[in-house]
């Protein structure tokens, strides 16, 4: 089965471009809502970093979401998106002293600290502006996840967050400080994660955590156990909205809030990823020595995911109903890893022909680069055409 497009829309508008379902998004956000609703004290922020144009950010936020950061650009572009800066959280294991003062000058809710260090920076820039910082620890929980390794950021060789043993004495530190409040801990084990039991792993160390610090007197606000929920790239159109109920009950279900404590998650690819299709054009179909290639006016400028990380991305021709052939799908940058899939089989295709590279929501125009000095990919909303 092709997903639902507007082919003939399409047929005027140049290639390559987004092309973002507004419908499936506002969708997918009201399973959201209707889950949140469910589980009170559960609070979702979106993870600006899986997709920031502004049209899109403006429709998240609208629905009640809050905003997930990690750098000064991306609270830039959430406050410009009418994001309160009280629902605007910060990490990142590189804060600039600019990215910090703004985090105070606007006074958002939280960062996300990474590091003893960083701490210290943090507290002495709100000193010269007497403030305090909302800070939470953000701690490598040292749980894995079964994603592509480019994508796991909770084992304890990776550089996110601050290792379990210097837990304890970073938060005694932070009682000293003047400038600085503790309100929760962070945690974040990776993206594209399908199986729950992931998750479960990290609901079972927080609890662990917990324990510990309760039994040191120490009150914890907030838990935030960050994003990763994945979606299917395999079949988009089977499940276009990511297991939200099987999610959320994961961690209603082990991780063991304290009264009055809430949770947060950091979610990104699953709210936007499935809106999401990069519309390219077939530029020629070229019989080389052993293969039959398929050459795109999109490549890895558009959508770096293949190139990157070797992802799947569910590849359709849009104009044709021909007998399918075996083909590599590929773009026209100067790379050999410029390939968006080898050896599937596609509708007859020839030049001219739109091609839909699906599930590219999340993470996809927000990558693109100028390399080859290529124009940037531009978006259009379903609901604008
Ligand atoms: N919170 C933190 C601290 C993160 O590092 C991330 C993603 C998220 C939340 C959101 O994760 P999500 O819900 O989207 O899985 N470019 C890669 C993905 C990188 C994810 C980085 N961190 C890709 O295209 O697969």
């Amino acid at each position: 089965m092709k997903g639902d497009f507007p082919v003939e829309k399409f047929q005027d508008i140049e290639t390559p471009f987004y092309y973002y379902d507004t419908k499936l998004l506002r969708q997918t956000l009201h399973a959201i809502h209707e889950e949140l609703e469910r589980h009170p004290g559960y609070c979702v922020h979106y993870a600006v970093k899986a997709n920031a144009n502004p049209k899109i950010l403006r429709i998240i936020r609208q629905s009640g979401l809050g905003a997930d950061c990690v750098s000064g650009g991306e609270i830039q572009a959430a406050l410009a998106a009418g994001f309160q800066a009280d629902r605007i959280v910060y990490a990142g294991v590189g804060k600039s002293d600019w990215e910090i003062n703004l985090g105070l000058d606007r006074d958002i809710s939280c960062f996300n600290v990474e590091s003893a260090v960083e701490l210290e920076v943090i507290n002495q820039l709100a000193a010269r502006r007497n403030k305090t910082a909302r800070v939470a620890l953000r701690i490598n929980p040292d749980v894995g996840a079964h994603t592509h390794e480019n994508i796991t950021t909770g084992l304890a060789e990776n550089k996110f967050g601050i290792a379990m043993k210097d837990m304890e004495p970073i938060i005694a530190r932070i009682r000293t400080m003047e400038h600085v409040k503790f309100v929760g801990l962070h945690f974040h084990i990776g993206s594209q994660i399908r199986d729950m039991e992931d998750f479960k792993a990290l609901c079972f160390r927080v609890n662990e955590l917990q324990d510990r610090l309760e039994s040191q007197h120490i009150v914890i606000e907030n838990i935030n156990v960050g994003g990763g929920l994945g979606i299917n790239y395999d079949s988009p159109d089977e499940e276009p909205i990511p297991d939200f109920k099987s999610y959320f009950a994961t961690y209603a279900r082990h991780l063991r809030l304290r009264p009055g404590q809430k949770l947060h998650f950091e979610l990104g690819r699953a709210v936007v990823g499935q809106m999401g299709s990069l519309i390219a054009r077939t530029l020629y179909v070229k019989q080389g020595a052993s293969k039959q290639f398929v050459i795109l006016d999109a490549g890895m400028t558009d959508l770096i995911r293949p190139a990157l990380y070797h992802a799947r991305h569910k590849i359709e021709n849009l104009s044709s109903n021909a007998p399918g052939e075996v083909y590599d799908v590929v773009g026209p940058i100067c790379e050999s890893s410029d390939v968006f899939a080898k050896s599937i089989t596609l509708d007859g295709t020839k030049r001219g022909d739109l091609i839909a590279l699906r599930s590219a929501g999340a993470y996809g125009e927000i990558m693109a680069s100028q390399y080859n000095c290529r124009r940037l990919p531009i978006a259009h909303l379903s609901e604008e055409l």
